[in-house]
C-alpha cells in the first residue's frame, strides 16, 4: 500500500462509518440509503450497471473487459461444473430441484431452524455430505465450477435476499458491522475502499463499488487463472488490509455475504464474471 493511497483514503472517509457501528439498522431502510448514496455520488450510473464492478468507472476499462467477455475464459469451467452436477444429479436435484434457473437466486438465505446464513456453496456441500458424498474443497476447483454453472444457468434472474425475521436482521447487521469496522495494521475498513473511495484508483486498481459485489460470483480472475468463490475474494481483500482472513464459510463471511447480497437486491445475476 503506498502513501498516496493512504492519504486518498483518509481524505475520503466519512464519520458515518464509525458512528453507525454497533447500532441496529433496518435492512431495507439501510439498503435504500446506500442506493441513494451511490446515486448522489454518480448520478449518471444506473443501479443495474453496478453489476459490472469497477469497469463502470472507466470507458477504457469497460472496453477491455467487454472484449475479454467475447471469448470468456470461464467457459471451460462452466462445462466442468455442469459435468460435476450431472455426475451427482440425482443427489443435487433432491436438494435443489431440477429448475436450474431457480437455484442461484435462492442464496444466500437465512435459515430460521439453525439461525444461520446459508450460502450456495454451503448448501452444495451440505447436500453432498447429507447424501454420504464427499464435500468439495472450499474456495476454488469443483465447488467454484458448480457454483459457476448454477450462476450461468440463472443469468438474468434477480438478486432477492429476504431479511424480515429478527434473526435475519441480526445477521444483516453483523455483516454490515464487519464491512464498516476498521481492521489490520492499516486500520482500513471495507467501506473505506468500496464505499467512500469506489471509482478512485488504489495504485493501478480502480476500486469497485460495494453495490453489485456479489452479482457475478464466482469470478474468473486473470490473476488466479481459474474460478474462485466470493469468500476466496474476501480472504484476499482481508490480506490486502493486513488483517488475518477468516475461513471461507465462517459465520463472519456468511453474514458479510448476506449483507452484501441484500444491498444488491433487484440487480441481475451475471455470474460467473471475469475480473483482472
Ligand atoms: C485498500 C483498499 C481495499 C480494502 C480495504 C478492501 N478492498 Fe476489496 N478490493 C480492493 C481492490 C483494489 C479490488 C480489485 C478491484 C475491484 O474490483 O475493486 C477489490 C476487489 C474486491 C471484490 C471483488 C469485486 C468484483 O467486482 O469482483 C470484493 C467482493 C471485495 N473487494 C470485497 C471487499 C471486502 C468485503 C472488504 C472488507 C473485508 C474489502 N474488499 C476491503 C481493495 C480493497
Amino acid at each position: 500500500m503506498n502513501m498516496k493511497l493512504l492519504i486518498a483514503l483518509s481524505l475520503g472517509v466519512s464519520v458515518a462509518a464509525t458512528s453507525a457501528m454497533a447500532s441496529t439498522v433496518d435492512p431495507e431502510t439501510d439498503r435504500q440509503q446506500l442506493v441513494d448514496f451511490f446515486k448522489a455520488k454518480n448520478p449518471k450510473i444506473s443501479f443495474e450497471a453496478y453489476a459490472n464492478g469497477a469497469y463502470i468507472y472507466s470507458d477504457e476499462l469497460m472496453a477491455q473487459w467487454e472484449s475479454a467477455e467475447e471469448f470468456p475464459p470461464y467457459l471451460d469451467s462452466i462445462d466442468a461444473g455442469e459435468a460435476a452436477w450431472n455426475k451427482d444429479k440425482a443427489v443435487f436435484e433432491k436438494c435443489f430441484g431440477s429448475d436450474l434457473t431457480k437455484i442461484r437466486p435462492k442464496y444466500p438465505l437465512f435459515d430460521e431452524a439453525t439461525q444461520q446464513v446459508v450460502t450456495l456453496e454451503g448448501a452444495i456441500n451440505k447436500c453432498r455430505t447429507d447424501a454420504g458424498l464427499e464435500a468439495y474443497k472450499w474456495k476454488k476447483g469443483t465447488i467454484a465450477q458448480v457454483s459457476g454453472f448454477l450462476a450461468y444457468s440463472s443469468r438474468g434472474e434477480k438478486i432477492n435476499v429476504v431479511a424480515l425475521s429478527e434473526g435475519a436482521k441480526k445477521a444483516y447487521n453483523e455483516g454490515r458491522d464487519f464491512y464498516l469496522t476498521p481492521r489490520g495494521q492499516l486500520g482500513l475498513s471495507c467501506a473505506k475502499c468500496h464505499t467512500y473511495n469506489s471509482g478512485r484508483l488504489a495504485r493501478a486498481d480502480m476500486l469497485s463499488p460495494q453495490l453489485g459485489h456479489t452479482s457475478h460470483f464466482p469470478v474468473f480472475r486473470a490473476k488466479w487463472q481459474e474460478l474462485g468463490t466470493l469468500h476466496r475474494r474476501y480472504g484476499g481483500c482481508n490480506q490486502n488490509m493486513r488483517a488475518t482472513p477468516f475461513k471461507a464459510q465462517s459465520e463472519e463471511y456468511r453474514n458479510l455475504e448476506f449483507f452484501q447480497a441484500y444491498i444488491s437486491n433487484g440487480m441481475e445475476i451475471n455470474g460467473p464474471g471475469y475480473r483482472k
